[in-house]
């Protein structure tokens, strides 16, 4: 299903329509007169002494051609269950035969700003779907029309959920795409092609990677008949040369463990482990859609992780960008090896405010923390407090895990510098961000947020229908906006 939504609508739709009214906590209709017609009204007035008022949404078939329905906005709700009504009322449109809807704005007055907007957002958010390989689509087409005099969203802030709700959807995309598709050298393109909303881009492949001594990033691709690479999306959007604000991602197109193979139950799942990458990619688009006025750069390592004549074994040792050497145990703990690589880039060619990574990098975060928390690691308080603080308000929540140097003796290699796993066994995911952390070399505020348990939902969230979350878009739109804008 797809959903539009119409902001210019004038009210000459009124009456005839599918009617969306907000109601506040007791569902007093009293104001509501105005918008339906006398006997609507008595109908409505007559249910609702029946009805359940603890529900937030409730639905009146006027006729065969009209619902009216009531959205309850209580004193206080978090902008987050706007959203999450909006999804629900994306329930009913799921069974509705209608296609025509009418949201009226006036009918409730409410200190929340742009509740009708995030009303609009949750449903959008859950009308994703990604049915490009299906030959049977979901053709549906619902138009949602705005009106009213009060509480009227801002062009400009029309743009921001619009630019949210592409730049979410870009992320969704590229992770739900298979692995036959979305290879490193597709990746490449698909984000080269970004160029065209103002964004500069510069990839770096494999020739550039070796001259650059990316062999960390460079050995975890090397068993692939693909391309690996090393991209920059720069948004220039303030008017001075701040130091940017950068997000690196995770980019392993399909992971297979490589030489240590993974089992065959749930493979398939490791076309989602670049979802981190894909993270960064549609925050930037996001940004760049809605012309944000802040410096930013996403940085993104592409890699396929395969077994191969000439993959990389365990046991080998490499030499990262940084000057590190990395003794290769697994080969399946390659998020971390590209991250190094990327991360070391980042902070050296761009000198960041902050860095945040994203990344499907454990499965022992999904052990901790479910599909419930990302794993939020970091050197950093203040950036600690704003990121916690924005999961908050978007829900995209982050669960704060320790880094501590005595963790760093179960990294340390007899034979280089470090090794990329941890042998004596526990603590995956802090052991893993403890690697990452040895490549901060400057001191600059960074956090390692590791989503492998949010990333994908087989079963569907509160603003998505299933697959691709795209989660950290929102998330990280919020620190921005809240903190940095
Ligand atoms: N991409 C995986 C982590 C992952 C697992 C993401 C499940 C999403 C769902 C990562 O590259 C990996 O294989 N990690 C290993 C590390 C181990 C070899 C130290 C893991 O978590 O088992
Ligand atoms: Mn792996
Ligand atoms: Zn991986």
């Amino acid at each position: 299903m797809t959903v539009e939504i119409n902001y210019k609508s004038n009210s000459s739709k009124k009456i005839s329509s599918n009617y969306i009214l907000f109601v506040d906590e007791k569902f007093n209709i009293n104001d509501l007169k105005k918008y339906t017609s006398n006997s609507e009204f008595s109908y409505i007035s007559d249910l609702l002494k029946t009805s359940d008022l603890k529900k937030d949404l409730l639905f009146f078939e006027i006729n065969s051609k009209k619902t009216i329905f009531l959205v309850s906005i209580k004193k206080d709700i978090k902008t987050s269950d706007i959203e999450k009504l909006g999804a629900k009322f994306h329930g009913y449109l799921n069974y509705d035969k209608k296609n025509d809807y009418v949201v009226n704005s006036d009918t409730v007055s409410n200190k929340i700003k742009n509740f009708v907007g995030y009303f609009l957002h949750g449903i959008k958010l859950k009308s994703y779907e990604f049915n490009i390989y299906k030959s049977k689509k979901n053709k549906k087409l619902v138009s949602i029309s705005v009106i009213g005099n009060k509480n009227r969203i801002s062009i400009q802030d029309q743009l921001r959920f619009k630019a949210l709700e592409e730049g979410t959807f870009y992320a969704r995309d590229l992770v739900s795409e298979p692995g036959n598709i979305l290879h490193p050298d597709e990746y490449a393109k698909r984000i080269n092609s970004l160029k065209k909303f103002g964004l500069i881009i510069n990839v770096y492949d494999e020739k550039k990677l070796k001259k650059l001594g990316m062999n960390a990033l460079l050995g975890v691709g090397q068993g692939s008949i693909r391309g690996s690479y090393l991209v920059t999306m720069e948004w220039k959007g303030a008017k001075d040369n701040s130091k940017p604000l950068a997000f690196v991602g995770k980019g392993v197109c399909f992971d297979t463990g490589g030489i240590s193979l993974k089992p065959a139950k749930f493979m398939e799942d490791m076309t989602y482990d670049m979802a981190g990458s894909a993270t960064v990619v549609g925050l930037m688009k996001n940004l760049a859609v809605r012309k944000s006025k802040i410096n930013a750069v996403g940085v993104v390592g592409l890699v396929e992780n395969m077994p191969g004549g000439n993959a990389q074994r365990p046991g080998d040792i490499v030499k990262s960008y940084s000057g590190k050497t990395i003794e290769i145990l697994n080969t399946d703990a390659e998020g971390r090896l590209v991250l190094a690589d990327a991360l070391a880039f980042t902070e050296k060619k761009f000198k960041p405010k902050f860095m945040v990574d994203l990344a499907t990098l454990t499965g022992a975060i999904i052990v901790s923390l479910g599909s419930e928390y990302a794993g939020l690691f970091s050197n950093d308080d203040k950036l600690t407090n704003q990121l916690m603080k924005a999961g908050e308000e978007v829900d995209e929540k982050l669960w704060r895990m320790p880094l501590h140097k005595n963790f760093d003796k179960l990294i340390d290699s007899k034979n280089a510098d470090m090794q990329n796993i941890n042998y004596v066994g526990g603590a995956g995911s802090t052991t893993a961000a403890q690697f990452l952390q040895r490549f901060i070399l400057n001191k600059t505020p960074w956090a390692h947020l590791d989503i492998a348990g949010m990333a994908f939902s087989k079963y569907g969230g509160a603003l998505n229908s299933g697959g691709a979350t795209g989660y950290g878009v929102r998330l990280l739109n919020k620190l921005i906006e809240d903190n940095y804008e």
